[in-house]
């Protein structure tokens, strides 16, 4: 049977910013941003999305477009041995896991889109997002943002994700620059743009390895990093698209949209006397209710805002069941319309668990899912820098016109440098989880030998398994 695909370049590009764009930009951007002190945090999270996140990208596509297929098929394929399977299968549950929290806040958003032009949360933001945060209200929306996920995945790559995306993700665009500028005609805003924007050498300086785990994980989270969903997305493209060309658009317009979604909320909290940096991820739902509550116009610009996110949520989603449910076309012959209707069905009850489950699914939206995406991460930079080297060099050659010539020093970076970076970021998720305070020297002691570690062990196991044939 043949696979679906692309129907241009276009189309897949618009797909991928969808997947990268989502609550990442809109609902943890803004938070994080006002917890790790405003602009310094935003000139951090920048570097990393040059510095780790672009070359981890291409990483990324370059594995799915050589593999062909999503991340089971095609890790096994492409290191031709059986670590592949376990590799791929831990993707496949990091987007079921994602998706079972991610839709549980989609539904918040459908419900605040919904409810927003009677204002019901205006009057009492606390106590309703208490209530509509969890439990059975939760399960309800949880369910019904699913349900429209669902569908979109069961018309496929072409005609549900591609067209789907054409539409939604210029949408987005274009509604939160209204509202940027919208933002911008509100009086008081000034301390709002001035936190955000006005650079603080000073925090960073003092604050540097605070600021920096939170702004890497923004960095992995928003670029749909380490999940395989990226890479199920690559699989579905031609041979001649430029993939560094593609991955400098999506990681662009990705970073434009997050801008643009701080340009609109911390302004409005600042200008209504409201501090953005407390209460973290439920705070925005609380502040931005509360700003919007004493706003002119504020049901309506309610409307247009949670509509806004809710768009840029469904196309983060449906990249997040594509994974799955492809993996189960592609690696156990089951229709699309059965597989789409196990993957909603079980991701339903993973995802109700998480709503109703309130300290459960704190640690799951965050740590869980920060470790998964990290070593997800790691293991493709691995198979790529150490693993494949020669043929990931001629894949990220193919097409690429004038930017061949950085195919060496990226897979350069991608075999020394970014295995290191990310295994600290590892180590610092893990060392704060076990609340473990470890120096910072200590903790890029550990990132240098675990690294190395692995690296041997990749490079023997791939050794043994030279004569493994696949199948
Ligand atoms: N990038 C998405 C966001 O910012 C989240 C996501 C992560 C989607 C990983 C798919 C895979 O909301």
């Amino acid at each position: 049977m043949d696979r679906d695909s692309w129907v241009s370049n276009v189309g897949f590009v618009l797909a991928a910013v969808g997947s990268a764009a989502g609550l990442g930009n809109i609902w943890r951007f803004p938070w994080l941003t006002a917890e790790n002190g405003g602009s310094a945090f935003l000139v951090m999270y920048l570097l990393l999305v040059i510095g780790v996140g672009v070359p981890g990208l291409l990483a990324e596509l370059v594995l799915g477009r050589r593999g062909r297929q999503t991340p089971i098929g095609a890790l096994r394929t492409l290191i031709g041995s059986r670590w592949g399977t376990p590799l791929g299968a831990f993707n496949v549950i990091t987007t079921v896991v994602m998706l079972s929290f991610y839709s549980v806040v989609g539904g918040w958003i459908l419900r605040y889109t919904l409810l927003a032009p009677t204002g019901a949360y205006f009057a009492q933001p606390q106590q309703y997002f208490r209530h509509a945060s969890h439990g059975l209200p939760a399960v309800g929306f949880h369910l019904l943002f699913l349900t429209i996920v669902a569908i979109i995945v069961y018309f496929g790559v072409s005609r549900g994700i591609e067209r789907v995306s054409k539409i939604m993700l210029p949408a987005v665009v274009v509604l939160l620059g209204g509202l940027a500028i919208w933002t911008a005609t509100q009086p008081n805003t000034a301390a709002g743009y001035a936190f955000y924007l006005d650079f603080d050498g000073n925090y960073l300086a003092t604050h540097f390895f605070d600021v920096l785990g939170p702004a890497a994980g923004q960095a992995l989270f928003t670029l749909s990093l380490g999940a395989g969903a990226m890479l199920t997305y690559a699989s579905y493209l031609d041979e001649d698209v430029s993939l560094p060309r593609d991955t400098l658009v999506i990681a662009i317009s990705n970073t434009v949209i997050g801008v643009l979604a701080g340009l609109v909320v911390l302004p409005l909290l600042f200008s209504q006397g409201i501090s953005p940096g407390q209460g973290g991820p439920g705070a925005l739902f609380v502040a931005l209710a509360t700003a919007f509550g004493s706003l002119p116009g504020g049901a309506l610009v309610a409307t247009v805002f949670f509509f806004t996110v809710l768009l840029a949520a469904v196309t983060s989603g449906i990249s997040l069941l594509e994974t799955p449910v492809a993996t189960l076309v592609d690696n156990y012959g089951m229709s699309r319309r059965r597989a789409t209707l196990l993957m909603t069905l079980v991701i339903a009850v993973t995802g109700s668990g998480l709503a109703l489950a309130g300290p459960m699914f704190r640690f799951v939206s965050g740590p869980v899912v920060d470790v998964m995406l990290t070593i997800g991460l790691f293991a493709f930079l691995a198979i790529v820098g150490w693993i494949l080297r020669q043929d990931a060099v001629a894949e990220f050659q193919r097409g690429a016109g004038r930017l061949r010539g950085f195919a060496t020093p990226w897979v350069l970076a991608v075999s020394w440098v970014l295995p290191v970076v990310v295994m600290f970021l590892l180590t610092t998720t893990l060392a704060s989880l076990a609340s473990l305070s470890l120096a910072t020297v200590m903790r890029v002691a550990i990132a240098v030998f675990a690294t190395l570690i692995c690296r041997t062990a990749v490079t023997r196991t791939t050794h043994d398994d030279a004569g493994y044939s696949n199948r």
